[in-house]
């Protein structure tokens, strides 16, 4: 049994952070950030917290979906910026839209939507679950080292989400993980034990660019040529990528190696910025309700992140 999409819904909260803005507090350039990664402005959250753009982001997707809160089986989130470890975010979201369900998190960095979209699909093929709500919901600004130019110009806040029933869509799901934790990292931070001898890093976003985007380029390419090869399809039968918006040199080498035509992948980075978890949902959130979308046209999703770990799938729109 495979899946389909009932509704989707996109949450950014209002405030616009532009390259410009971010020149008066680090030492870079509108001109370096949109060259090197594509990226011209991203919102930022002053007020609101990840459950409340969660929250947003699910009721815009089961008014997509035409669906009452009380009739989800099943909400999973994905998120690496949760407003607490216990309660976890997905229970915070059933509580604020008075859904009575099951809710777990699950963290596989920026992949994690795709994580959970593949975990809701098994959770259906189990049986017993007719509506599961799927959410990646990110404050990355939280998160962040603000003095640090290499990875505050890259992330911005957001959240997507999809409502999910037995159906046919999904034809191909695949999730991988390479454990490294050199290339992208946030420490749990803070250490309570007096006991426990050993410095820990502190709370915050630390990557290695060069190193997580050689990672990103192999996988993108590798995960559309295993996931079509799944679904029994090439990849120039493919309508659409929605890829994860890193930066828009990643996703253009990747159009190359797959000789496509860099007009079938969705981009909202420049816009957006990185959301994390919450990047695939709002792309295809905003390619869903743009009226591109034909019935039947192929659709591929894939990301990749911390972990490190990627994941895709395809649906047949
Ligand atoms: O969603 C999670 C997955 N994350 C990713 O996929 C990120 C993948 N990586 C990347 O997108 C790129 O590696 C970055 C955008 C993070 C960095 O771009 P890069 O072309 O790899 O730059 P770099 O790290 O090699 O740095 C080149 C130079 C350095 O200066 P020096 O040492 O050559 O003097 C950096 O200090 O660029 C400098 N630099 C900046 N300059 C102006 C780094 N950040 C900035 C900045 N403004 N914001």
């Amino acid at each position: 049994m495979s899946i389909q999409i009932l509704g989707t819904g996109a949450y950014l909260p209002e405030k616009t952070v532009t390259n410009d803005d971010l020149a008066q507090m680090v030492e870079t350039s509108d001109e370096w950030i949109m060259q090197r990664v594509g990226i011209r402005e991203r919102r930022v959250s002053v007020n609101e917290t990840t459950a409340e753009m969660a929250e947003k982001a699910a009721r815009n997707a089961l008014d997509a979906a035409g669906l009452e809160p009380e009739a989800l089986d099943l909400i999973i989130a994905a998120t690496v910026s949760s407003d607490s470890i216990c309660p976890s975010l997905s229970a915070r979201v059933q509580m604020m839209l008075g859904a009575h369900c099951p809710a777990f998190d699950l963290n596989s960095a920026c992949s994690g939507f795709l994580f959970a979209l593949d975990t809701a699909a098994a959770f259906i093929a189990r049986g017993g679950y007719q509506h599961v709500l799927v959410i990646g919901a990110e404050r990355l600004s939280r998160v962040l080292d603000w003095t640090d130019r290499s990875t505050c110009v890259i992330f911005g806040d957001g959240s997507g989400a999809f409502v999910v029933a037995p159906g046919e869509q999904l034809l191909a799901s695949r999730i991988y993980t390479q454990g490294n934790d050199s290339a992208l990292s946030i420490s749990a931070g803070q250490n309570n034990s007096p006991f426990f001898a050993r410095e820990l890093a502190p709370y915050k976003v630390v990557m290695n660019g060069q190193e997580t985007f050689k990672f990103a380029v192999r996988r993108l390419e590798e995960d559309i040529k295993l996931l079509c090869a799944q679904a029994g399809i090439t990849p120039e039968q493919l309508d659409w990528i929605v890829p994860h918006q890193a930066n828009t040199r990643i996703i253009d080498l990747c159009a190359r190696r797959l000789k496509l035509p860099i007009e079938k992948f969705y981009m909202n980075i420049e816009r957006c910025g990185n959301t994390s978890s919450a990047s695939v949902p709002i792309s295809f959130d905003e390619l869903a309700r743009s009226g591109k979308l034909k019935k039947g046209d192929l659709i591929a999703m894939s990301a990749f992140g911390g972990g490190l770990s990627s994941a895709g799938c395809i649906i047949k729109w």
